[in-house]
């Protein structure tokens, strides 16, 4: 509750939240380890999960956003077919289940009335549930089979930001240790990759004053925006435009980089600001195609990629870190961006309008 937690030295909760991340990172590498350094997860979790032919990941908001990163690591890492799903669609248009599907609900507050209708709808068909939550006790938590906690502490902002983190640094972890429980290899060292992950969200924290610069140099008058990235890229863009959306009301898209030119590509003016996210290797390249493509059409340029993926004149590079985990550190700055262009617009960052932060009504 607001009346517990101070914002101490920050103006807005969320920027207090934003600043938060590297701590709540430290918080779920120590909560998800055991004395002797590996992971650990509740073996009936794992069972459950590993047990799946399919997993349903559903959830609303910023938690589908992050969601959509998870099952990049499930499928990925753990080699489980996965789908990711709106709650407030799946309960009306439910998709053919597999033999043994297992849900995993994401959701910060643990209270959201949609996602519940879908848990209330799996538990009739005799599904096994986990929901991954901030609040222990919430009732998406109570009525789940299993409960795996963000450990970020209290999300005061509406407007989510260290919870969207958290649940993709504990998804990449359950991603993990169900790959072990596959008998797969996926190379990746989880934690110390989380460290690395931790050190780089420190690094753009304390460059928040670049990211003001770049939300006046490119959101301060706008009436749109559009995000633009592919893959992981693609699913952090749709995150920095919900994020832009909610607090500043310009009106943002996120968007498939090669998918612009099927259409949206039209709506692209003089000076209309693009912000391209550059860190996945693969498709580095055909982003920055892209990137042209819009530019020829009087678009204004903001390109985010990493270290080693850099091009010259990039508005921001972000330090290197696993290419699967750059959604954690890529989307901090879009954070920021948000709320420094929120602030510099006048709007009332912590509420605004027509948003509630947990939503109990379907
Ligand atoms: C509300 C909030 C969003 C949030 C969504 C899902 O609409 O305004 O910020 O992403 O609910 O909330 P949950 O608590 O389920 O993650």
């Amino acid at each position: 509750d607001a009346s517990d937690v101070e914002k101490g030295t920050y103006d807005h909760y969320m920027l207090k939240e934003i600043h938060e991340q590297p701590g709540v990172m430290r918080n779920i590498i120590q909560n998800y380890q055991d004395d002797n350094g590996e992971l650990k997860i509740d073996k009936a979790i794992i069972d459950d999960v590993a047990k799946a032919d399919r997993i349903y990941i559903v959830a609303c908001g910023t938690s589908y956003h992050a969601g959509l990163v998870g099952k990049e690591f499930i499928e990925k890492w753990a080699g489980v077919p996965t789908e990711v799903h709106v709650a407030s669609e799946f309960v009306y248009n439910m998709p053919l289940l597999s033999e043994k599907p297992l849900f995993i609900f994401i959701s910060q507050s643990g209270e959201t009335a949609d996602s519940r209708a879908v848990l209330v709808e799996a538990k009739r068909l005799g599904h096994k549930s986990l929901t991954i939550t901030n609040v222990p006790g919430s009732t998406l938590s109570r009525e789940a089979d299993h409960t795996l906690i963000l450990h970020a502490g209290p999300e005061i902002a509406v407007a989510s930001t260290k919870a969207y983190t958290a649940q993709i640094a504990v998804l990449a972890i359950l991603s993990q240790v169900v790959a072990t429980a596959h008998g797969k290899d996926t190379g990746v060292d989880i934690i110390p990759e989380l460290g690395k992950v931790t050190t780089a969200i420190t690094a753009i924290v304390d460059d928040a004053p670049k990211m003001e610069q770049i939300a006046k140099d490119f959101l301060e008058t706008t009436r749109n925006a559009f995000f633009i990235g592919r893959t992981m890229d693609y699913y952090v863009g749709l995150e920095g435009a919900l994020k832009l959306k909610e607090i500043s009301y310009i009106q943002a898209e996120g968007f498939a980089g090669g998918e612009l030119k099927h259409g949206t590509i039209a709506l692209i003016e003089e000076g209309t600001p693009i912000i391209a996210l550059a860190t996945q290797e693969k498709v580095n390249l055909s982003i920055r195609g892209n990137v042209k493509e819009v530019v020829a059409r009087g678009a204004n340029p903001c390109i985010i990629s990493m270290e080693g993926l850099e091009h010259d004149n990039d508005t921001y590079v972000i330090p290197v870190v696993h290419e699967m985990l750059s959604p954690l550190v890529s989307v901090v700055t879009l954070q920021l961006i948000s709320y420094y262009a929120a602030l510099h617009r006048g709007c009332d960052v912590d509420k605004p309008r027509n948003l509630a932060k947990s939503v109990t009504v379907e």
